[in-house]
């Protein structure tokens, strides 16, 4: 039974607390004319429901908050004004963790309408209070509740929480920063911590005079009364999860862009030099989204924020952007190239937010799609055109990959999936939401066109700017049935009802359904037969009928350039391609969110066609049957050697994208041998891949030069070929370490392979105890994340103990779930890593919270890495040990989906790799003889 405390029930006279009757309120507010006895503790809690009832509205919430950083706690007061829909007695938000001392109710004319402090109830296990009214509030009137609250600054990532930051000369410092999406607003103040509550905020803030308050608005007046009080501009009506302030020492940069708005970048003092490219990029891009939106960005100013604590990547409050530091800082003389697109996405990301997600925003998180996988999608179509070097596009394919992966599970959900309690809707900020939601939209742009795409996302976020929108309308504006009027007037492409209707029936496939769809096609004279069924990799699905999907497909052949559509919405169906059609390639480019099994001889003929001229295919293609060949492979769907056999032309491979899909199979396959320990094949696998891509390796330079692809295959490649043990790399990175030992530690490596040397060096006892030196002292976390990695890849199991014990001291808490998954991916460290997170679990779900990004990085870190039984078993007693929790996750079952895999990749493809080795012997043989 829950029990409700009563936990201040105040009288003017004094304080008392009571309890009140531990009974649940199953019905809500009835009003009732007569007062309850007051003070007898007979009240109980009036709501039993996770969401609040919706007919008390707020309005507009006026905000005072006064932290105070040397006391690590606040005081504050929230003075809400409620639109009130039906009589009640009750007014029942969210607060956790907030000690309310006062609750006053006003009339619309500000009278009080008791002379008493009003009883306030908790619901802890609802993050609820309720508020009692002896007065009746009537339907159709506006009130006034005050409440008086009081909090610590937390330690965590959530609510109202402090951060702090080390300066050159050792000095600590504290800052205080906001995160609440999707549901910590109410850590931070009582609110209604909902996104559909949508409201206007007043907030000020008292601050001592060396330090700068920062909120979505900017400041309009600044009261001096020893204490400084910063009061900001009334906000545009949002949701409580965008709220946020902070009260820190930054220094900033600024700009304006072309239509006016001030960019500003801040961060801890001494980083500053490294806010320009931010700033340079979020003007840029803030410009781009301004253009491409045709809406205006509503406020006077954007701020973006380097918080040294912070749990996720970025956070989209409107108007005050808060990153962690590795996010939005940039030193051009440590960052690789990697590092330069990582930032451009994240600011990209956020800013596309400003729009998807603050101006309108979805109805309630089953939706979150609607914000994350938008933005995700946007980020690509942004930097595309902002900075067109930076070739991001090439890699929107490793979103869909991403996707797939997960969604080729059992485990995988729906796009829209319900999502109540905390937990559940913060595991909602998936793969599936972000990557899944972005590779539909972008099959849902070539379906549609660019511009039809462009003018429907541009009616949706008109029609439900300040409001919040379901799935259907966004079918609703992309397929607009256009009022005469507005086709009349605007000229924009219609469509009929017919085809208005068929949209949503093809989009509700996508995002209501699990899964993604294998098609399966077979030529038979002058056809293609094609068959779609669920993609699974992990078993067969028991109902195959049960999944349908509306597929907008495409294929190119050998007799024409053009691109070929055809709407496949039945289980079966065929389609015409001619005779004399020698390959077909299906779904083009991958613009579509399927994957192609050829059968027959398909495979066949695409293998020669690659070997014999693999130009005829674009890059884009060429990945893509890579990647579709070997998801088969996993799914025992085709032969390990065919797929092998497909990427038997990659010698001649010169673009970057395709040659890192294939090399990455063949590293995956390589760590699963090695962690295994089956020496015959890890070592053939080795001699193998070092000798098939010998000579791209020897063309790499250690140094940064070359475009951002360059640069990319040349950290990928230099790192995987180090990590194999070949020599000619482990020499170079063992003189560029010394170099490094030499210059004490000032010289700048090569940013691309600064990791590589760092790891090389990290085997050595002395380069490891220098790298962990440095890591102490640096103040570049972009430097110290690849200092950090290098330290996690030592062999010595006491090191990597060690490093795990140096969390809280020298390594950040935000960076514990990556150095797990670090320490879990060495062979050496994969138990140590299981061990530590099974003995500190409840620590972990502390600091992190249950559904966070961390957490589930966690659990997959390190169990990812498992590929037999005994380890499944483990790993299921360990969440069996955990079931309250653990039933509550859903990446438990990922993970135990994930070892499943593994365990059958293994069981099929074991026997093949050791015979093809053995054949290889015999090529590389006659190979050695031919080079003399
Ligand atoms: N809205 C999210 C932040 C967030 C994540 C809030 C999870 C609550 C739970 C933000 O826009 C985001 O998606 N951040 C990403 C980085 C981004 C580049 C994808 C993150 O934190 O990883
Ligand atoms: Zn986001």
């Amino acid at each position: 039974m829950v029990r409700f405390l009563v936990l201040a029930l105040l009288s003017l006279a004094g304080v008392t607390q009571t309890s009140a009757s531990p009974t649940q309120a199953s019905e809500p507010l009835n009003p009732t004319e007569e007062q309850p006895p007051l003070g007898t503790g007979s009240l109980s809690f009036p709501w039993s429901h996770l969401r609040l009832p919706g007919y008390i509205v707020p309005l507009h919430y006026h905000l005072l908050l006064h932290p105070n950083l040397t006391m690590l706690s606040y005081s504050g007061t929230v003075r809400i004004e409620l639109q009130v829909q039906n009589n009640t007695n009750w007014v029942v938000l969210h607060s956790k963790g907030l000690r309310i001392t006062t609750a006053t109710m006003l009339d619309q004319n500000l009278a009080h309408l008791s002379d008493k402090v009003l009883p306030v109830l908790h619901n802890p296990t609802h993050e609820q209070t309720a508020i009692f009214s002896p007065r009746v509030l009537s339907g159709g009137q506006k009130y006034f509740l005050f409440l008086e609250f009081g909090a610590e600054l937390g330690e965590g990532f959530y609510g109202f929480y402090r951060s702090t930051y080390r300066t050159s000369s050792g000095e600590t410092r504290n800052l205080a920063s906001t995160h609440f999406e999707p549901t910590s607003a109410r850590m931070a103040f009582p609110c209604f911590d909902e996104p559909s509550f949508k409201a206007n905020y007043s907030i000020s803030i008292r601050r001592s005079r060396a330090h700068t308050a920062l909120s979505n608005m900017p400041i309009v007046m600044v009261l001096d009364d020893g204490l400084m009080e910063d009061r900001f501009a009334v906000s545009v009506r949002m949701s409580s999860y965008l709220v946020a302030f902070i009260v820190c020492d930054f220094k900033s940069v600024s700009a304006t862009t072309a239509s006016g708005v001030k960019v500003s970048v801040y961060a801890a003092p001494e980083k500053w030099q490294h806010t320009h490219y931010a700033l340079k990029a979020a003007v840029k891009l803030l410009e781009f989204y301004e253009k491409y939106f045709n809406i205006k960005y509503p406020l006077p100013k954007q701020d973006l924020v380097a918080i040294p604590d912070f749990q996720a990547g970025a956070m989209e409050n409107w108007g005050l952007i808060t990153f962690r530091e590795t996010s939005l800082l940039f030193d051009p003389a440590t960052s690789s190239g990697s590092d330069r697109v990582w930032v451009t996405m994240v600011i990209a990301h956020e800013l596309a937010h400003q729009w998807f997600g603050n101006l309108v925003t979805m109805q309630w998180w089953n939706d979150i799609w609607l914000n994350e996988g938008f933005a995700r999608y946007m980020e690509y179509i942004s930097v595309n055109a902002t900075y067109p070097k930076l070739r991001v596009e090439d890699y929107l394919v490793d979103t869909c990959f991403a996707a797939i992966g997960r969604d080729s599970l059992n485990s995988s959900h729906p796009i829209s999936s319900a999502a109540e309690s905390p937990t559940q809707i913060e595991e909602m900020f998936d793969t599936v939401s972000y990557d899944k939601g972005a590779c539909v939209l972008h099959m849902l742009r070539h379906y549609l066109t660019d511009q039809v795409f462009q003018s429907g996302i541009v009616r949706y976020l008109r029609r439900y700017s300040y409001s919040n929108a379901h799935n259907q309308d966004l079918w609703d504006s992309l397929a607009n049935t256009c009022s005469k009027e507005e086709e009349f007037s605007s000229g924009e492409h219609c469509y009929s009802s017919r085809q208005h209707l068929d949209l949503t029936s093809m989009m509700n496939t996508w995002t209501l359904q699990t899964g993604v769809p294998l098609v399966t096609v077979t030529r038979q004279g002058s056809h293609l037969l094609l068959k779609q069924e669920r993609f699974l990799r992990t078993a067969h699905p028991s109902d195959p009928t049960w999944f349908l999907w509306h597929i907008p497909l495409t294929y190119r052949t050998d007799t024409s350039t053009s691109i070929h559509r055809h709407l496949m919405t039945t289980l079966t169906d065929s389609m015409e391609v001619g005779e004399e059609v020698g390959w077909v390639k299906v779904n083009v480019d991958m613009a579509g969110y399927y994957l192609v099994h050829y059968d027959g001889s398909g495979w066949d003929d695409l293998i020669q066609l690659l070997k014999d001229n693999h130009t005829a295919l674009t890059f884009m293609d060429r990945t893509h049957l890579i990647h579709n060949a070997f998801q088969l492979t996993t799914a025992g769907r085709l032969s390990l050697d065919k797929a092998l056999d497909l990427i038997g032309y990659l010698r001649s491979e010169s673009h970057t994208v395709p040659l890192l899909e294939g090399l990455g199979y063949l590293e995956a396959f390589y760590r699963i041998v090695e962690r295994r320990d089956i020496p015959d094949v890890t070592q053939n696998l080795r001699t193998y891949i070092l000798w098939y891509f010998r000579d791209v390796i020897d063309r790499q330079t250690w140094s940064d030069k070359g475009s951002v692809s360059e640069r990319r295959l040349r950290s990928e490649l230099l790192s995987l070929a180090c990590h194999l043990g070949d020599l000619p790399c482990l020499k170079q990175a063992q003189r560029s370490f010394t170099h490094w030992l030499d210059s004490n530690s000032t010289l700048n490596l090569p940013a691309d392979v600064a990791e590589t040397v760092y790891s090389v060096g990290a085997q050595e006892d002395t380069g490891w105890a220098s790298l962990l030196q440095t890591y102490t002292h640096s103040l570049s976390e972009t430097h110290k994340r690849k200092i950090l990695s290098a330290l996690a890849s030592s062999r010595d199991t006491n090191k990597l103990t060690r490093c795990l014990g140096l969390e809280g001291e020298v390594i950040r808490t935000q960076d514990l779930d990556s150095l797990i998954a670090m320490v879990a991916r060495n062979p050496r460290g994969r138990h140590l890593a299981w061990s530590y997170v099974q003995k500190y679990w409840s620590t972990l779900v502390d600091k992190f919270q249950l559904g966070s990004f961390s957490i589930r990085n966690i659990i997959i870190g390190t169990t990812a890495q498992f590929s037999s039984t005994e380890e499944l078993t483990e790993v299921r007693v360990f969440f069996e040990s955990i079931h309250e929790q653990a039933s509550q996750l859903r990446v438990t079952e990922v993970a135990m989906d994930n070892i499943q895999k593994n365990i059958l990749w293994l069981q099929r493809n074991l026997g093949t790799l050791r015979k093809r080795e053995r054949d290889r012997e015999g090529d590389r043989e006659r190979d050695r003889q031919r080079r003399g």
